[in-house]
């Protein structure tokens, strides 16, 4: 038995197949454009993800390793929020609107206002964020009301995708609560916010848990690529918590914090919880049970952005090397990583970047470090509404790019005040979309046994008290530098 992970990011779709001993035997990917028309707009084309994952599949299927006639089951994590519409004769309707397009600040200010912030948390348990799709679904309906009215599909990236492989309009209760209309406590969606949008229900695609059987592969494509009886599709999830599970982030107590272009803070809850000012996500979980994450937007981007726009001929191991070895405190000199706006904690569209603390001793390893040392603050924020959730935390694993880092590792021990440690793979979404397609073939009874049995930890890093103290008072002034800076910005 073969199971394919299929996880469609913003940049490009990579697919694996695993095999029954939960090896991972052959993966491929491709690339697809994405499009920024206007300031602030980011768009891509469905039929450019569809093309790609096709042509991934196949390049997959075509290794020597792989038998497509083994293959039983598919699943996806994919890329949050974004806004896919279909027409009558299932045609886009429109390029589709991303997760990190801003265009809807006056949409977000409507739901905020008009709706109002007691009935967001009592129906979608989220604020109005840019990203979320309610948002972007306003902006169709105000500003091509001709469209709107032809809408008779409203998909999430990932699950055109489903659809095109099967015909089926379906999705996961983890990836729907990024739409701002799901209500996650009972898992269904809300029709309070329908109506306020003028939406009618029954363009909104099926719910099922990310391990449930939503359709199979069809006939037409199970020839082209080669696939033999029923191939199915399970829910899939969102790409965070596809990730979680590719982390074993599964449980109440283990947190995993992600180092990527964003960065995210991540608790797996057994209950349903919202933070009271909702400042964290409220989400359903790929376990069937709930998490709460707290969102980042520019993370390790903040360094590309520095290396590759700034210090264009220097390569990003020198800068971090100079920054290893410029002081802790990097001399006073403080970096807002708010490149693109913030999420977690301000939910602050108009935030920038923003140095401050400059002298003429100031070196450019100091200014590399106090990107990092900004950064692990912003993830400290999430980490700290955590804490006064009361959330356990009992362990922290850390993932994506930046984890590589051994600098980057203890930095985070210190500054969070808590052993990390990192995980046996760094497949992340694509392994937990895999793993979830296992459990849909009944290869596995739970998602947390199929972790249980797959991921493991290893390299745990300490804080050291010494610098603990001094990082608690460095993240005060951090904040300060926000709450003083958030009227220029
Ligand atoms: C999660 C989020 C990102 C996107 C893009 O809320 O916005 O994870 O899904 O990766």
């Amino acid at each position: 038995m073969l199971f394919l992970g299929i996880d469609l990011g913003t940049s490009s779709v990579k697919v694996i197949a695993m095999d029954e001993k939960n090896q991972i035997i052959g993966e491929a990917s491709e690339t697809y454009p994405l499009f920024f028309p206007k300031e602030g707009w980011a768009e891509q084309n469905p039929e450019d993800w569809w093309h790609g994952t096709l042509n991934a599949l196949k390049s997959l299927l075509a290794q020597p390793q792989i038998n497509a006639a083994e293959v039983r089951g598919i699943g996806f994590s994919g890329q949050m929020h974004g806004l896919v519409s279909l027409d009558a004769s299932n045609n886009v309707l429109h390029p589709a609107l991303l997760w990190c397009d801003q265009r809807t600040d006056q949409e977000c200010e409507t739901l905020t206002n008009d709706y109002g912030l007691t009935k967001l948390r009592d129906t979608v348990a989220n604020q109005a964020l840019t990203g979320f799709t309610a948002p972007k679904i306003l902006w169709i309906k105000n500003n091509h009301p001709e469209l709107f009215k032809q809408i008779q599909h409203i998909l999430l990236p990932k699950d055109y995708i489903r659809f095109k492989l099967s015909g089926a309009y379906a999705t996961d209760y983890s990836d729907a609560s990024g739409m701002l209309l799901l209500d996650i406590e009972n898992k269904c969606w809300s029709k309070e916010m329908c109506q306020f949008l003028g939406l009618d229900m029954n363009v909104l695609p099926k719910l099922y848990h990310s391990y449930e059987v939503t359709g199979v592969v069809s006939e037409y494509l199970c020839e082209l690529l080669g696939f033999e009886g029923d191939v199915v599709l399970v829910g899939g999830a969102g790409d965070q918590a596809a990730g979680a599970v590719g982390t074993g982030t599964v449980k109440a107590g283990v947190i995993s914090v992600t180092l990527g272009t964003s960065g995210v803070v991540f608790a797996a809850h057994d209950a349903f919880k919202v933070d009271d000012e909702m400042r964290l996500h409220a989400f359903c979980h790929a376990n069937g049970k709930y998490h709460s994450m707290g969102v980042m937007l520019s993370a390790a981007s903040t360094l590309k952005w520095w290396a590759e726009n700034i210090h264009p001929d220097t390569p990003l191991e020198i800068l971090l090397a100079e920054a290893e070895l410029a002081p802790l405190g990097s001399q006073n000199v403080f970096f807002l990583p708010y490149l693109l706006g913030e999420r977690t904690p301000y939910a602050d569209p108009n935030a920038r970047g923003t140095f401050v603390g400059m002298t003429p001793a100031t070196t450019r390893g100091s200014m590399t470090r106090a990107i990092l040392e900004g950064v692990t603050f912003g993830l400290n924020d999430s980490l700290n509404i955590l804490k006064a959730n009361q959330v356990p935390i009992e362990e922290i694993r850390m993932i994506g790019g930046g984890a590589k880092s051994s600098f980057w590792q203890q930095l985070l021990a210190d500054v969070f005040d808590a052993p990390v440690c990192k995980v046996n793979t760094d497949q992340g979404g694509a392994l937990g979309a895999a793993i979830l397609a296992a459990v849909g073939c009944g290869h596995f009874d739970t998602v947390e046994s199929a972790c249980e049995s797959i991921i493991s930890t290893s390299h745990h890093v300490l804080p050291r008290v010494e610098h603990v103290a001094r990082y608690k008072a460095l993240h005060t002034r951090y904040t300060e530098l926000y709450q003083t800076l958030k009227t220029w910005f």
